[in-house]
């Protein structure tokens, strides 16, 4: 079969640019697709943020962006994604990209998104234009991305880029987009689709909305989300489009890099392990308690927290039950993360309230993650919505056993402990309450007071659990060369 010319149009890319796991997975499928012989390049805005690791090297051609009223240009910086051959282009231009933020000002979300998404995804496109090089498919990336499936589905219909493919991988619908009405002009795009399909109501577009029309297939990160936002209570108001479009949308749910993530190799950690030798764990234990002035102790068990502090991730409910966790067993609790103000008050309370037990790290620290997911011996995720989760993969890997609740992507990849069966990765568990999380934190707890050869049994079989890219990487194959059969009539030779 022949190889596929595969181009990501992505807002974050790993190790450059991160908010959330929709960098990790742009930064981890393009290789795997690589190592399968496909021709993959990503496209990425150069933001004031973005780390420039590795070799850069400026495109000598300056980048007309057909945008707006007068033409906007880029300068194109090109490297590789690290350990593999992957070109990554980004786009420089400093009206747009200037600023060192990704989505959002210290206000919320920037009032200019509309503008330089769109200067983004027809960035991409005439990139593609000005290489002469015309992609199979163009894999689009959450509601940043949602113009370009209908600008090639009009403006560039007629052009050769118009008989490329689309893919759209919803990551997290709760994040839509709404960009004034502006952008239509802007992008150049004609009027009458976005009355005709409704994407532009009471005065705003929906990104997210237009992508999902016009794209044409369309991935979330697991099967289990991908029945969920076809319902009223999981679609965030775009279940009725995920039921229309719901023979062309596909749950595929992530991989890890186990090249970056591998506890025998992370040099991020004190000390390395492997499921055969977890003498190391032992040493990032002992190193996490000492980081976060907690008693270093290596029978109290430790539960961790990596995450952005938003309410999808239920943390409030942690936040509720952890004065009664603190004070009813005897475990200690580390949280890494930031975001919302209330969240990040409540934690630093319980941080005061509880010192010695509790202790909390409210920035970004990549390193500090990964030490985190090493020296933990559970790790808890009570989140309302996960489309799939990468932290609780990550911790699996890492021996921490996950803590989490029924949803999404965590439903696809943790197995509930079944208690003397020998069965099971994590603690499951169904209702989004702080009851339900205390309840669970308990279990977890007298398993590990009661029966650690129980605890060392779930240890085992989490660490062997196969979250590589390799199977997930030829879902997506599949879904290119569907694609691909649609768009242009034929299956790619
Ligand atoms: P989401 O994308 O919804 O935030 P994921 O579990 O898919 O959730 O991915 C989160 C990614 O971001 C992981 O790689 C995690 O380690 C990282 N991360 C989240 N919060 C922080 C933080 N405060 N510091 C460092 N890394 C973080
Ligand atoms: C989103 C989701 C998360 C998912 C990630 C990568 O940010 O919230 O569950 O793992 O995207 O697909």
């Amino acid at each position: 079969m022949r190889a596929l010319k595969i181009l990501f149009v992505t807002p974050e890319v790993e190790p450059f640019v991160k908010v959330g796991g929709l960098a990790d997975m742009v930064g981890a499928l393009p290789k795997e697709l690589a190592a399968l012989g496909h021709d993959v390049r990503i496209v990425c805005p150069a933001y004031g943020c973005v780390k420039r690791v590795g070799e850069w090297r400026a495109l000598a051609e300056p980048l007309g962006v057909d945008v707006g009223r007068a033409a906007h240009w880029a300068r194109t910086w090109e490297t590789v994604l690290p350990g593999s051959a992957v070109p990554v282009y980004f786009l420089e231009n400093h009206e747009f990209f200037g600023a060192a933020e990704v989505y959002d000002s210290p206000w919320g979300a920037r009032a200019d998104n509309d503008l330089r998404f769109a200067f983004l995804a027809r960035g991409a496109l005439a990139l593609c234009q000005q290489l002469a090089w015309t992609p199979d498919v163009v894999h689009c990336h959450d509601w940043t991305t949602g113009l370009l499936p209908v600008m090639l589905n009009t403006t560039l219909r007629d052009t050769p880029l118009g008989r490329a493919a689309t893919v759209f991988t919803i990551h997290n619908l709760e994040h839509q987009g709404y960009s004034p009405a502006r952008v239509i002009n802007f992008a150049r795009l004609p009027w009458a689709d976005f009355h005709r399909d409704q994407l532009l109501i009471g005065g705003a577009v929906n990104l997210m909305k237009t992508g999902l029309f016009h794209a044409t297939k369309l991935t979330t990160v697991s099967p289990t989300y991908a029945e969920e936002i076809k319902t009223p209570v999981g679609g965030f108001g775009l279940d009725p489009v995920l039921r229309f479009r719901g023979g062309d949308l596909v749950g595929i749910v992530n991989g890890i890099d186990e090249t970056t993530w591998d506890p025998a190799r992370d040099r991020a950690l004190p000390a390395n392990f492997s499921a055969a030798d977890l003498a190391g764990k032992a040493g990032c234990k002992a190193e996490l308690q000492r980081h976060f002035g907690l008693e270093v102790d290596p029978r109290v068990p430790l539960f961790g927290v990596v995450s952005r502090l938003a309410a999808q991730k239920g943390l409030d409910l942690l936040a509720d039950a952890l004065p009664r966790i603190l004070d009813g067993m005897k475990v200690q609790v580390v949280l890494l993360g930031s975001g919302e103000g209330g969240l990040e008050g409540a934690f630093r309370w319980a941080a005061h309230a509880y010192r010695g037990r509790f202790a909390a790290h409210l920035g970004f620290d990549g390193q500090l993650a990964r030490r985190i997911q090493a020296g933990c011996d559970f790790f808890l995720m009570p989140s309302r919505t996960e489309p799939c989760g990468l932290t609780q993969l990550y911790a699996m890997r890492y021996g921490t056993l996950p803590v989490v609740r029924a949803t999404g992507g965590l439903v696809d990849t943790v197995d509930n402990y079944v208690e003397g069966q020998g069965r099971g990765t994590g603690f499951v568990f169904q209702d989004a309450t702080a009851p339900a999380l205390l309840n669970t934190v308990g279990w977890a707890c007298a398993t590990y007071y009661d029966r650690p050869a129980e605890l060392a049994g779930l240890q085992q079989r989490a660490m062997a659990q196969d979250f590589s890219w390799r199977r997930s990487a030829a879902g997506y194959v599949r879904t290119y060369r569907w694609a691909v059969e649609r768009r242009t009539g034929r299956p790619p030779e």
